[in-house]
């Protein structure tokens, strides 16, 4: 793996902070406290291309390889992991299974929309009752003619009231993994109500909702891949997932000690700057020397990806170190600000609630242990 960066990967990367600097960092405490980042942000993050990363031209993406991806999503975790949320989920976990498993027409229909940032899209896995057992979910596609009937419920769905697009994995066949079947539901069918969750602990401004489904007839073209092939597209996406959360848990460490070192200059204690006390730098060495290993991480799985290699187990190692190193860092950068850390003049109590649910959703960090487990030992936890 090259770890030089190449030009058109610098000039992203300096495009992108720019870009997020001038248009999102001086919103996101606003947004976080009225729960909602503010869509017009949606076409101009598109302008820059952040919705096309890796997804071909003729599908109306912007191309480029998965360290550029990575970039993005980690400038993107240091500005506001809600607006990083908006783009990966859309981008990586609707438009990515839909350019792996799409007809032309899915690709040409939903993946040009959501590339060019003219629609989004939400990933429907999760239910009520099942999370990280998701091979044993219950929502159900019944056959109807050329139409599929679906019902049942899904929660904590990223842009679920904001997106046009909808995959919903729901059961077509049997029980387990084999029985699932994925859908491209758009949100403006009769049947697919939505309701927002608030009060999250943090990502506020990221529209997070249950989904209630109710007799939602779709043809049988809305299927997403062939019958039964819906788990295996739930864990391609996934895969692909964890490889952008770990780059935006990267930014979310980064952005801690960007905060730190700063604060650590200017304030001042017992008559000397806080930068200049041994248990401030330990704190600032811990964070740097995470932010280094998360990002080598989450770089060498996207090298492989990028390569075509098998890449999952990199990125479970991946997204499970940087999850847990970005609450690791926001909780040393709230020590470091003390008091000033706890109140929301200062963006760190908003990098630990944001990062929080890192180590929770897309996969916890237990299942990213077993599957790092299974690898190594051959043996499943699972069953
Ligand atoms: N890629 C492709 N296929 C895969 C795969 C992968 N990464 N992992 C498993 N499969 C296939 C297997 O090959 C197997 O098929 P075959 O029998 O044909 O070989 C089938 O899927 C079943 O595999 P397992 O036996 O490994 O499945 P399991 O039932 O033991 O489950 C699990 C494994 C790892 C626990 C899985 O259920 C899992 O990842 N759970 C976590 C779910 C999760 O991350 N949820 C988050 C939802 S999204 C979200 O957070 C909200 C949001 O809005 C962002």
């Amino acid at each position: 793996m090259d770890l030089t960066l190449t030009d058109e990967q610098l000039s992203f990367q300096k495009l992108a902070r720019e870009f997020l600097d001038r248009e999102v960092v001086p919103h996101r405490m606003e947004w976080d406290r009225a729960e909602s980042v503010d869509p017009a942000i949606v076409p101009k993050l598109a302008e820059l291309g952040f919705f096309g990363l890796t997804i071909p031209e003729e599908y109306g993406g912007v191309a480029g390889d998965y360290i550029t991806y990575c970039l993005g999503m980690e400038e993107l975790g240091r500005a506001d992991s809600s607006v990083r949320g908006i783009v990966s989920v859309s981008m990586g976990l609707v438009g990515k299974p839909i350019l792996g498993f799409g007809t032309e027409e899915q690709k040409q229909d939903w993946l040009r929309r959501i590339a060019t940032g003219t629609a989004t899209g939400c990933f429907a896995l999760t239910e009520p009752d099942i999370g990280s057992d998701a091979s044993n979910l219950t929502t159900k596609a019944v056959r109807q003619g050329d139409e599929y009937v679906i019902d049942g419920q899904k929660i904590f769905i990223t842009n679920g009231t904001w997106a046009d697009v909808c995959v919903v994995f729901a059961r077509t066949g049997g029980p387990g993994p084999k029985g699932i079947s994925a859908f491209l539901v758009p949100t403006d069918t009769p049947g697919f109500e939505r309701r927002e969750i608030k009060g999250k602990l943090g990502l506020r401004g990221q529209a997070t909702c249950e989904i209630f489904l109710t007799g939602v007839r779709v043809p049988a073209s809305a299927m997403l891949g062939q019958e039964g092939q819906g788990f295996k597209i739930a864990m391609y996406s996934l895969d692909r997932g964890r490889v952008s959360m770990a780059a935006g848990c990267v930014g979310i460490i980064c952005g801690c000690l960007d905060a730190v070192v700063a604060y650590s200059k200017e304030r001042h204690q017992f008559g000397r700057p806080l930068a200049s006390f041994q248990m401030i730098q330990d704190m600032i060495a811990e964070m740097s020397v995470d932010a280094d290993a998360a990002r080598l991480l989450a770089w060498r799985a996207a090298d492989l990806l990028q390569r075509g290699e098998p890449f999952g187990v990199e990125a479970s190692k991946a997204k499970y170190f940087a999850s847990e190193a970005a609450v690791r860092a926001s909780n040393l950068a709230i020590q470091a600000f003390g008091g000033y850390g706890y109140i929301d003049e200062y963006p760190v109590a908003k990098f630990m609630r944001d990062a929080r649910v890192t180590t929770l959703y897309e996969g916890t960090s237990q299942i990213q242990k077993l599957l790092i487990g299974r690898a190594e030992t051959g043996v499943s936890a699972f069953v």
